[in-house]
């Protein structure tokens, strides 16, 4: 075989190496591309290589170094093909597009009821109150007895109260019945049982009772009860106390009304209905009760041990829900119990 004829099938070599190596798309079709090329026993390079025999002898120093120049440009076509074939997977695999909108973080926030809570405990914070708590099962005792609501009150009667434990109610005829309390004056009483006065506490917790549920009704709702027991304490204190947190609470805006109208609990002498003026889901204006309140009633204090000649103390009982749906213009107390996103998000 002549020089020329030897160099130019080389030079064709290179040619057909680079361009399959370069259009080889997947680490198979390169690897075809390998063997056909660099392959040991049948590679065009080898099949080359056997050519270089066939030249003449005076020839062979050039033809032997231009296979070396060729085996080496083969090989490199190979290696970079092999580079660029993995380089374009890592890519492929770890490209993303800055320019994307990230996902949004669903954050989550605190339930309307939680908020109330928390800014009532702050308020009462403030005006010297501690926060205590008390069990939602309660014995008759404090429920009732020590709240000087004797076995004859109908607010004792099985019908308004969810007593535990038999099947027809009859518990709450018998000597101690236990029910899910449906104040929580219940805790003005553990707390007196267990502290000497000065008292100054507020306990906010669910209190149970069998109403039927409508826009401002709900069979488990919160109170918060207030109790201040001190030497010298009286009406005009009750008046401020709740004034202020009431002005605390909604700002004092001249929208807010308050009013104190005289009412009866047997805890409480003399007694007061809180009522805030309210509007409801039709656009009517009127009075909401909010709760009671009023002087404890020395029966009471009596009951824990203090002495009424010693100490007096003001009480109140407000109802938690009421004054959040006052506070964002709710209508209907369901609402907060639905658990819908949609209208928990709005707070
Ligand atoms: N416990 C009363 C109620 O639930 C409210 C109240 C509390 C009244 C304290 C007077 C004093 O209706």
């Amino acid at each position: 075989m002549s020089l020329a004829q030897f160099l130019a099938d080389l030079d064709a070599l290179v040619e057909r190496a680079q361009t399959t190596f370069n259009s080889a798309d997947s680490a198979e079709a390169l690897e075809a591309a390998r063997v056909e090329f660099l392959g040991a026993k049948n590679g065009q390079l080898k099949s080359a290589q056997q050519g270089l025999g066939k030249v003449d002898k005076a020839d062979k120093p050039t033809a032997g170094k231009r296979f070396n120049e060729v085996k080496g440009l083969v090989e490199s076509a190979f290696e970079a093909a092999q580079e660029n074939l993995s380089g374009a997977g890592e890519a492929a695999s770890e490209a993303f597009d800055v320019t994307l909108p990230g996902k949004p973080v669903r954050i989550g926030r605190l339930h309307p009821i939680t908020q109330t809570i928390r800014e009532m405990k702050d308020i009462m914070g403030r005006l010297g109150f501690t926060a205590v708590e008390g069990p939602e099962i309660e014995d008759d005792w404090h429920n009732f007895e020590a709240l000087n609501i004797p076995l004859s009150h109908p607010a004792r009667d099985p019908l308004d109260n969810f007593y535990l434990g038999t099947a027809n109610s009859a518990a709450a005829e018998s000597d101690s019945p236990l029910l899910l309390r449906s104040q929580t004056s219940t805790v003005q009483i553990r707390v007196m049982e267990n502290t000497k006065p000065p008292v100054r506490i507020i306990s906010l917790g669910r209190v149970y009772r069998p109403d039927t549920a409508d826009a401002t009704h709900y069979p488990m709702f919160l109170q918060i009860e207030g109790l201040l027991v001190d030497k010298g304490v009286t009406m005009a204190d009750l008046k401020s106390v709740l004034r202020l947190f009431f002005v605390s609470y909604f700002g004092g805006g001249e929208d807010m009304h308050v009013r104190f109208r005289p009412s009866f609990f047997p805890f409480t002498e003399p007694s007061v209905e809180v009522d805030m003026n309210w509007t409801d889901a039709a656009g009517n204006t009127g009075w909401m009760e909010m709760g009671g309140a009023g002087m404890v009633d020395p029966n009471v204090l009596r009951a824990v041990g203090y002495d009424p000649e010693e100490v007096t103390g003001f009480a109140f009982g407000l109802g938690v829900e009421r004054i959040c749906m006052r506070q964002h213009g709710i209508t209907d107390i369901r609402d907060l119990y639905q658990n819908d996103v949609r209208f928990l998000s709005q707070f």
